[in-house]
Parts: C-alpha cells; structure tokens; sequence
C-alpha cells in the first residue's frame, strides 16, 4: 500500500474526545454490557413537527438548488428578525452568514482570518473543538485557566494577562460547555473594558446554548452592554441546541461585513453553501411557536436540579451549579490519588472516567479533554431515570474506592 502522508493541519489534531468517549462506550455496549452513556452533547428530543414540515414544503416546492454561498436571502432576514426580537441588534444581511453548524462558522471565521503564529485565547473549561479549530487553521490556542469560586468563568484579570501582541481572537462562549457557567452582565461589562484597552483583540461569541438557561430572566446581550465592540465582535448561534436540529448542520454568523465577507470567500470555495432544505427548516424554526425551546429547557431544568441533588449526597464530589447548557462539569479532585478495588491507582480524571466505565458501566467524559483536569462531565441529555441510573453508579463506584483521607477521619 502507498504510504498515506498526512497534513501538516490534519497532524495538528485529533478526533474530537467526546466521539473517541462514546464510540468506546458503544463498543463496550455492543459486547453485552449494561452502559449508561452520558456523554452526548445533542438534545435527545426529535425535530419538531413543525420544523420538519417545513423541510418537506421546502422539498416539494423544488428547493434543491445551490443557494447564495453566505446562505438564502429568506434565511438571512429571519435571523435579522431573530437579533432584533430577542437580542435588541440591528444586523443587516449583508452581516450574515449561514453556515453547515455553528461549528463550521467558527471553523470558517478561522480559516478567513488566522495566520500562523496568530494567538486565540481559549478560557478553560472549553468545548474541545475551539483549540482544534484554531490549530488546524494556523492559530495556536492560548488557554486561559478558571477557579469553580469563579464559577469557572474568564476573570477580567486573567483575560488582561493572556492578552499579548499576536492576540487575534478571545472565544466567549455563555452559556458555557461543558460547564454550564452563563456570564452576567457586570461580568461581561468588566471583560468589555480589558477587551477596549486591546482594540486589536476581536470576539468570537458563542451563543450556541443562548436559550437553554436555568435562571429565567431576560438577559442583556454583550453587544447591548458593549456595542462599542461589534466591530470586532462575531456572533455565533444555530438550530442544533435549541432545536434539536444537530443532524441538519446549520448554524449562523453576525459580525462586521469585511469579516463576513471574508468568510463567505471561504465557503463559496470549500461547501458552496449550506443545506438549501435545511436552512428553509431553520427560517421556519426562527418564525415559528418557540414553545419546543421552553419545554425542552424545563425538561433540563429537572435533569438537572436531579443530577445536583445526587451529587450533593456523593462524598468525593463537587459540582457548581451550571446555569445554562446541558451539561454538569464535577471537581472529583477528592478522588484522584484513591484505590480501586482491583488495587489501582486514580492518578487522574482520565483514570477515573475509564474505571467509571469498566467496573460500573458509567460513560463521561474526562475534564483534561476540556482542558480542566481532576473534573468529569455529565451530560444531562438523557431521561430521569438514566440519569438516576447514571449517579447511582457514580455513586457506587466512588464509594468502592479507597482514599487515604477518608480513612485517615
Ligand atoms: C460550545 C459549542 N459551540 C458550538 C457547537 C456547534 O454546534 P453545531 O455545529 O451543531 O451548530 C457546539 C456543539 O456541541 C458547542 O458545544
């Protein structure tokens, strides 16, 4: 066989963990064993009807074609309508692009604007795809660490000291995945006033999980609190998280027309444009009865407070209560250095996730892949009752251990 040569870019990276997670876990199933796989990160409810209606009019009217590259005029106009309704923005056309996920506008913004050496500042706890992102497009990642007394959250301070000369983007993602926190708005008063002090700096917002927040209350959007900076501020949303549209890859942008544009260049020479159908399914879903989004987020509301009330009852684990997303990021700092009962050592998050899941049939993911060891995440897309199921295991397995503190009191 002719010898593959890889990439310098694709070398760069690596599968994203979450899939390496639960391809693992899926193997482990397929083989006869009970597993409870928290480590999706898709809404586990269908489309609704509504959206797929749309999709299939959308199909029977003959909308097949290749549409504009940045996404369908009608597309673009809703999500006009979206920023000015709910977000209090006024974003012409021209300001949008729609791409195939949010994921593949993040993936474009970079590869419209990064030079090699180029820094992006990642805050940790990230979603992995952020660091890959920026490394397969030249950038090199500059992660920023937290404190759970924070709330995990990018500290004015913290942004200031990572912040040099070849500082290109600073990512802002609320709410946050994988841990849940949501910036208030002093917090994103007080990232706007370092960010001003370093007018070279642009931000990547994103607001992919905007509507899947616990605390209620109507929120001011960072560019109603600090519109001095959307010159320089690229949002980015989509359909999978609200919608539980993952699988129809559409996601959108709004930011400065010359980035815009630049991104367009991108994509009109890599996909072409996104999915006709599935941007006419967006369009519905923006116009539509957003009653979906409510009862969705009050079925994660209750996973949630369920997942907390276990953890608070499991000695060895600690959880700050995410305000948004659906995920829950746990401390097990406690445990690491403890004993299996096989006569193992915990050396790490990434040792407990694989003990989670071979002695007790658990599938999490390892806090070190969202660059914050000695935690774990939940994901709380899955029933009550898997995941009662899923602490109950959590359960049994961090009382199976032995840890030299605990036996020491
Ligand atoms: C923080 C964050 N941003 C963006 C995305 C991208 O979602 P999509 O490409 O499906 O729109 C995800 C998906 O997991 C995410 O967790």
């Amino acid at each position: 066989m002719t010898q593959l040569i890889l990439s310098r870019r694709a070398e760069r990276i690596g599968l994203a963990p979450n899939a390496a997670a639960k391809a693992r876990a899926q193997a482990l199933a397929a083989s006869g064993r009970s597993i409870i796989e928290l480590t999706a990160g898709e809404p586990d409810f269908d489309t609704p009807a509504s959206i797929k209606q749309a999709a299939i009019d959308a199909l029977a009217a003959g909308d097949t074609k290749y549409t504009p590259p940045a996404g369908t005029a009608d597309l673009r106009a809703a999500i006009r309508d979206k920023l000015a309704r709910e977000n209090g923005l006024d974003y012409a056309a021209e300001r949008i692009i729609v791409g195939s996920g949010g994921k593949h506008v993040i993936y474009n913004a970079f590869a419209a604007t990064l030079r090699e050496g180029d820094e992006v500042i990642v805050p940790a706890p990230y979603w992995q795809s952020f660091p890959a992102m920026v490394s397969i497009n030249d950038g090199t990642p500059v992660t920023v660490a937290s404190r759970p007394e924070d709330g995990y959250k990018l500290t004015p301070a913290r942004l200031d000291a990572a912040i040099t000369p070849r500082t290109r983007w600073l990512i802002l993602n609320t709410p946050s995945n994988p841990s849940g926190a949501v910036y208030g708005t002093g917090e994103l008063a007080a990232l706007a006033d370092v960010l001003r002090r370093h007018p070279h700096v642009w931000v990547l917002l994103d607001e992919i999980y905007e509507h899947i927040r616990f605390d209620g209350g109507a929120r001011e959007h960072f560019l109603r609190i600090a519109p001095d900076l959307a010159g320089r501020t690229l949002i980015v949303n989509g359909a999978s998280k609200p919608y539980a549209m993952t699988g129809w890859r559409i996601g959108y942008g709004a930011g400065p027309v010359e980035l815009i544009r630049a991104m367009t260049v991108v994509q009109s020479q890599s996909t072409s444009s996104p999915s006709s159908i599935g941007q006419a399914a967006l369009a519905a879903a923006l116009r539509g009865d957003q009653a979906f989004v409510a009862s969705s987020v009050a079925a994660y509301r209750e996973r949630r407070d369920l997942l907390l009330d276990a953890f608070a009852k499991i000695d060895g684990v600690r959880c700050v209560p995410p305000q948004g997303a659906f995920f829950a990021f746990v401390d097990v700092s406690a445990l690491i250095g403890a004993t299996t009962p096989a006569g193992e050592t915990i050396a790490s998050d990434i040792d407990l996730v694989a003990y989670l899941l071979f002695e007790h049939g658990l599938a999490v993911v390892d806090g070190t892949s969202f660059g914050t060891p000695d935690h774990i995440r939940f994901s709380m897309v899955a029933s009550n009752a898997t995941l009662a199921e899923g602490v109950a295991r959590l359960a049994a397995g961090v009382a199976a251990l032995r840890r030299a503190q605990r036996e020491a009191a």
